[in-house]
């Protein structure tokens, strides 16, 4: 690792990576395998159900799914697990620790294509940021590991901001180069949001999926020609518990109460919805004011990928007017919401085709609440 201690930066995107795994679930199947849970839950149950002791569970909906989300599908690292109705949960052989860990592992494989795209040998690169929603194991840091697969000599820790993760990451990415503390810095996000949804839960089964993204935050001194200029960062926590996880080490302290359905992802969807849809337009159009950018002007906006109808309404306040696909693309259709990566795969999807020049916003929203914007323009 190279030190940079007195030479300030510049920071710019120099390229970003998916991974997208190969299995994919659609609303059929996910319902199918819902519906079929529920029937053999209430059929078990009967008697209770029938005394009044207990409520039935209701059956899913692909026409509720895809009206209220808009997604249609989700990939994820172990289908078969997930759709058997005694299971519901991903599951996959323990690996030693001697063998890389499967976050780690996709982690690794968006590094990579980062790295490639931007012609990167990993000997330069100084930092490696692990930026997801949920960490494999506490220590050691899932950077670490990512940092040992890719051959990286520097430093690198976990950071975890729910949804806003990866934003969250860029800006820590490009403040150590602003500083001077370094010149290469990979935000890596992994994702394995299938081992936090409640897949048994009618209200929240069909939000996440599973993905990896990489983006390679480095000094416009070392960067390739094509590149996206930061033009500014700004990240907001307002505290909410409104979405939820209490899955945490000191559970273990309360045995009686492991288990339970909140050591899972948990919200109150509505409120979510009316509550962070303001606040984020709000606040992407106080920094485009700081940063002197007609937010109308924006080329593109690459939202976080939760729902469609919170895309539209917050696209709407910023824009002036309903957003297109080629101004605010979706890709939640295809991959569900896969918590930090879901704008970044939406930049690195639908980036290509902007002309040097185009101004765009990165932005993220989630649990926390959190929020982070990234205002980029396309350079070469
Ligand atoms: N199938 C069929 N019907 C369902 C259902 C399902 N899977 N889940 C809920 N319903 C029913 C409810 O029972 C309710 O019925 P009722 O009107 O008879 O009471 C109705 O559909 C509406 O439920 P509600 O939960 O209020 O739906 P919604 O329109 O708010 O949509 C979300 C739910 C989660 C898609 C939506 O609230 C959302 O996306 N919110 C933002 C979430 C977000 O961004 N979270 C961040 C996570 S990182």
């Amino acid at each position: 690792m190279t030190q940079h201690p007195q030479m300030t930066g510049r920071p710019v995107i120099s390229s970003t990576g998916l991974f997208t795994p190969d299995e994919s679930i659609t609303n059929e199947e996910l319902v199918a395998s819902f519906n079929e849970y529920v029937r053999r839950h209430n059929a078990a149950n009967a008697d209770a159900i029938a005394a009044g002791e207990m409520e039935p569970l209701a059956e899913s909906s692909v026409e509720f799914i895809e009206k209220a989300s808009g997604i249609k599908a989700r990939h994820v690292m172990a289908k078969a697990p997930v759709l058997d109705p005694d299971i519901m949960a991903p599951r996959w052989p323990q690996r030693s620790n001697e063998e890389v860990s499967i976050l780690a592992e996709i982690g690794v494989k968006a590094a990579r294509q980062a790295l490639e795209r931007a012609g990167r040998d990993p000997a330069d690169v100084d930092a490696v940021l692990c930026a997801a929603s949920n960490m494999e194991r506490p220590y050691p840091a899932m950077a670490i590991e990512i940092q040992k697969e890719l051959g990286i000599d520097g430093f690198g820790f976990d950071m975890n901001v729910a949804c806003s993760s990866a934003t969250f990451g860029i800006q820590t990415a490009a403040d150590y180069i602003r500083a001077g503390n370094a010149k290469s810095v990979l935000v890596v996000s992994p994702e394995i949001t299938s081992g936090h949804l409640n897949w048994r839960d009618r209200d929240s089964h069909f939000i996440f999926g599973d993905v990896a993204t990489a983006v390679l935050v480095e000094d416009a001194a070392i960067a390739p020609a094509q590149h996206w200029d930061i033009l500014g960062t700004k990240l907001k926590t307002v505290f909410s518990n409104n979405i939820r996880n209490n899955f945490g080490f000191l559970n273990r302290a309360y045995p009686e109460d492991a288990g339970g359905p909140d050591k899972l992802f948990v919200q109150e969807g509505r409120k979510v919805f009316k509550e962070v849809v303001p606040m984020v337009a709000q606040m992407i159009c106080e920094e485009a004011e700081r940063l002197d950018i007609d937010p109308k002007a924006l080329r593109r906006m690459w939202l976080h990928q939760a729902n469609t109808g919170m895309n539209r309404l917050i696209a709407h306040k910023v824009l002036g007017h309903e957003a297109n696909e080629d101004e605010s693309p979706t890709v939640l259709d295809t991959y569900g919401n896969t918590s930090s990566a879901g704008s970044i795969i939406a930049f690195h999807l639908h980036s290509d085709d902007l002309a040097a020049g185009d101004p765009g916003l990165i932005c993220s929203f989630g649990a926390g609440y959190s929020a982070g914007t990234v205002f980029v323009r396309k350079v070469g």
